[in-house]
């Protein structure tokens, strides 16, 4: 019998069993096109045996001890090793992707088969991410990033920073994974992000794109400085205006809720007067969102100092049973008047009155014993001033 028709039959023989059987250990190879591949048997060196390979049961290469038959189409491309059954393929092309088998029968008799697949891949090349829009606006705009490339049997992978992006409610993969769409960006979407392909052949990662995203303002936010629940008239304060925002925020004052004329992230109140107390606020715009943001108002207090206190009577001439009339005025924002007597807190009795938020204290009628230095301390929280009367109270 023919022994070439024998490891046909044998060859095809093998056909039904699982890859990577016999003499060949590799269940599949993978190559890029133009590459060496290079089909190792186990086999030990051996003279005069008889080699058959095939591929998808075409014939590649048959041998006999004394000739050697090779498929036109792979003349040049091949080169066997007869005395292991090794067989070299070069320049592989995508038509190679495909099954692999060798039959080899020993001058002793032995029979040997072993079957592989090999498959063939064009490697990844220009991988590029294109946006579809430059200009995002958070929360109002939707991005597709698309990730083009040349190759075969292409895979995608997606890189926010060096973390690889998930499909969610608001993250898409589309397009076998080669379109990213973020709905409703937000400002953390600004990336920048990477378009990895790859092959069992080869791995490319593209340059990294970045979002231009706008947002803001947010956390509009006014600092005093200093910081005070009261200001003496005529005080320096500076009210800086801040804002989280992209591009930069543009800020305007209010008092009372009144647009004030000054602009820019910092008020400075000079020299301040009373008229100048009330609610100030700042606001926040991003010309590119046109969302605006007001600050929570900050309350400035001016107080004049206390000056010029002073306690006069009614009458120069205090005489018992007459009523009298101390009164304790001085220039500056009054907040508390606090009279004394003898050096201790006054306490009234029965012909005693205040009027007039304490201004006026009443005797009605004066008695004898309300003889005595009476004291009157007017304060603000910025100060105080404090003015004396001696009162001798005559008999009628
Ligand atoms: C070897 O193969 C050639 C060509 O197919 C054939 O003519 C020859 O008879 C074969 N020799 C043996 C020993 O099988
Ligand atoms: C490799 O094969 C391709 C066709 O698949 C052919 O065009 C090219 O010339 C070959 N290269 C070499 C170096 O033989
Ligand atoms: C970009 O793609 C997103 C998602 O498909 C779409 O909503 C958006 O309108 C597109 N933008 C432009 C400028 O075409
Ligand atoms: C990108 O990463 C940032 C920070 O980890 C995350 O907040 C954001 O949601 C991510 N965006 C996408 C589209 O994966
Ligand atoms: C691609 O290459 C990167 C590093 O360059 C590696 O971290 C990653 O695991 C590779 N991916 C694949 C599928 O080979
Ligand atoms: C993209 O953003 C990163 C930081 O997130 C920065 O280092 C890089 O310079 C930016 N690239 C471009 C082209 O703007
Ligand atoms: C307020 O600022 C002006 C100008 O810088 C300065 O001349 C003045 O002394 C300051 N007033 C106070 C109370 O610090
Ligand atoms: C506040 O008072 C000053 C005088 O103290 C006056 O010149 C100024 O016009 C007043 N401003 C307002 C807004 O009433
Ligand atoms: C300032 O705001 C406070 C509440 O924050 C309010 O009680 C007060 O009446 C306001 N003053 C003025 C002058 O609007
Ligand atoms: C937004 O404001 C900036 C200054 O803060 C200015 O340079 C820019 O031209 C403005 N853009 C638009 C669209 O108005
Ligand atoms: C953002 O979306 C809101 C609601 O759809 C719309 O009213 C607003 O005009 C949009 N802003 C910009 C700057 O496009
Ligand atoms: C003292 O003050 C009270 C309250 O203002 C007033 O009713 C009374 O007439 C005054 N008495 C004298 C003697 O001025």
């Amino acid at each position: 019998m023919d022994v070439l028709f024998l490891l046909y039959v044998v060859s095809a023989t093998f056909a039904g069993l699982s890859e990577g059987a016999g003499v060949l250990p590799a269940d599949s190879l993978n190559a890029a096109v133009g590459r060496t591949v290079t089909f190792t048997t186990t086999l030990t060196p051996q003279e005069n045996q008889f080699v058959a390979w095939t591929f998808d049961f075409n014939n590649i290469i048959t041998t006999n001890t004394t000739s050697e038959t090779t498929a036109p189409q792979y003349e040049g491309r091949i080169t066997l090793d007869r005395f292991t059954g090794s067989l070299q393929l070069r320049n592989v092309s995508l038509t190679d992707s495909g099954e692999y088998r060798v039959s080899i029968i020993s001058p002793g008799g032995g029979f040997y088969t072993g079957q592989t697949r090999l498959d063939v891949y064009v490697p990844v090349s220009n991988v590029r991410v294109t946006a579809n829009s430059s200009d995002l606006i958070e929360f109002n705009s939707s991005v597709s990033l698309s990730c083009s490339s040349s190759g075969s049997s292409l895979s995608f992978l997606w890189l926010n920073s060096s973390s690889e992006v998930t499909a969610s409610d608001r993250v898409q993969l589309t397009d076998g994974g080669a379109i990213l769409t973020i709905i409703s960006v937000t400002r953390y979407d600004q990336g920048p992000f990477r378009c990895r392909v790859f092959n069992p052949v080869s791995n490319v990662t593209s340059e990294p794109v970045n979002l231009s995203i706008s947002f803001g303002p947010d956390n509009t936010n006014l600092k005093p400085s200093p910081s005070q629940e009261y200001y003496v008239k005529g005080s320096n304060i500076s009210l800086s205006c801040s804002a989280v925002s992209r591009p930069a925020a543009q800020f305007q004052w209010f008092l009372n809720g009144d647009l004030l004329t000054a602009r820019g992230p910092e008020l400075r109140l000079m020299n301040i007067q009373m008229n100048q107390s009330g609610n100030y606020s700042c606001q926040a715009f991003n010309n590119i969102t046109m969302r605006t943001q007001t600050s929570q108002p900050y309350v400035v207090s001016v107080l004049e100092r206390i000056s010029g206190a002073s306690v006069k009577s009614s009458t120069n001439q205090p005489v018992d049973g007459n009523s009298v009339n101390l009164t304790c005025e001085a220039a500056g924002s009054v907040f508390t008047r606090q009279w004394m007597k003898d050096g201790s807190d006054l306490i009234l009795t029965d012909n005693m009155m205040l009027y007039n938020e304490g201004r006026v204290l009443s005797f009605q009628p004066l008695k004898k014993k309300d003889s005595g230095e009476y004291s009157c301390k007017i304060s603000n929280p910025v100060s105080s001033d404090e003015a004396k009367y001696v009162m001798v109270v005559n008999c009628k």
